[in-house]
């Protein structure tokens, strides 16, 4: 069934290289399903050297894991390894005809990385944002091509979660919809089209059981308590849980870029931002077992 909003798949433009700006775990996720899934060159870079060997480490592990489990032959795990390469030049960005970054949610930081971005693409290449609650219409502020720029927000853990939100600003063209609809498809997802509002569709719901948990919290009933009640509702993680796999400055950004639009509905939250700077909520034995707070 075709997606609400979806144009004509014709309209699709071929994706034979992709560019992966940012190597943090999120991008190098995601940046393994393209390999995979494509099977075209796919070229990540970050500020330095370190960062994106970082980034091909945690890939090349991840295809190891793969041959190991016998979900791909030793042969394709070679074809993926030399699909997959790293650079801190731009100018190795010449020939990708869709780049997505995940960079740091911060407006200025992405606007800046998709105006030099440009600099190195041609005019037809398709740009994509991760973000997770940000205005993509705002991060492409400074395009001079706006109409090729689309929210592409993947969820976590990338290789398990079946949604892909496919944000349309009021610029984006029909051609770039369609390619983020149809390489979607490629990569396996259900893509849905989504408005560009804060936090899109599944932020905006996440935003309000996290802050929730967090004000319950920050209102005195302890963390161990909060977790504790909300385990009969069946949900796969606790909203305690979800935050550390999201990321606790990220999950701290969510809320408070909600707070900012719609600041009589989302609160802040002094703990979870006192989290974020601790970098945990749980404690945990060897194997990642909770074991306490
Ligand atoms: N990273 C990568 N893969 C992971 C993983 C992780 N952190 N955790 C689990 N997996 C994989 C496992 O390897 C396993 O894959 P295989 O079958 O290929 O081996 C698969 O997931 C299932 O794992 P398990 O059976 O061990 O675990 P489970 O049944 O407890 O499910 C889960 C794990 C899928 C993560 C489940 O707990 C879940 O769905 N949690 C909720 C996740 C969620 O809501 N994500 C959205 C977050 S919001 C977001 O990301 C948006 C944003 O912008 C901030």
């Amino acid at each position: 069934k075709k997606p609400a909003g979806a144009p004509d798949k014709a309209l699709a433009k071929p994706v034979t290289k992709v560019g992966v700006i940012g190597a943090g775990l999120m991008a190098s996720q995601f940046a393994l399903l393209f390999v995979r899934r494509l099977k075209v060159p796919v070229v990540i870079t970050d500020l330095d050297q370190g960062r994106v060997d970082k980034g091909l480490d945690y890939i090349r592990t991840e295809i190891a894991s793969l041959l190991e489990k016998k979900r791909i032959s030793p042969d394709e795990a070679n074809r993926l390894n030399a699909l997959v390469t790293g650079t801190t030049d731009k100018a190795d960005f010449a020939d990708c005809d869709w780049v997505i970054e995940a960079v740091f949610e911060e407006l200025g930081v992405k606007q800046d990385v998709f105006a030099d971005v440009e600099k190195h693409v041609s005019d037809t290449a398709v740009l994509a944002t991760n973000t997770s609650s940000l205005s993509v219409e705002q991060i492409g502020a400074k395009l001079a091509h706006p109409e090729r720029l689309v929210g592409f927000h993947f969820f976590n853990p990338v290789a398990v979660m079946p949604l892909i939100e496919v944000v349309k600003t009021p610029k984006t063209d029909d051609a770039t919809l369609s390619t983020a609809m149809v390489t979607a498809a490629a990569l396996y997802k259900n893509a849905v089209i989504t408005a560009d509002t804060p936090g899109f569709v599944v932020n905006r719901i996440l935003a309000k059981l996290l802050g929730e948990a967090m004000h319950a919290v920050d209102s005195g009933t302890p963390f161990e308590v909060v977790n504790e009640s909300i385990k009969p509702f069946g949900l796969p993680m606790t909203p305690f849980e979800l935050l550390e796999l999201v990321g606790l400055t990220v999950g701290a950004h969510v809320l408070d870029t909600h707070h900012a639009a719609f600041p009589d509905r989302f609160f802040e939250s002094e703990n979870l931002h006192r989290l974020a700077e601790h970098g945990k909520i749980f404690d945990r034995d060897g194997k990642g077992r909770i074991t306490g707070f």
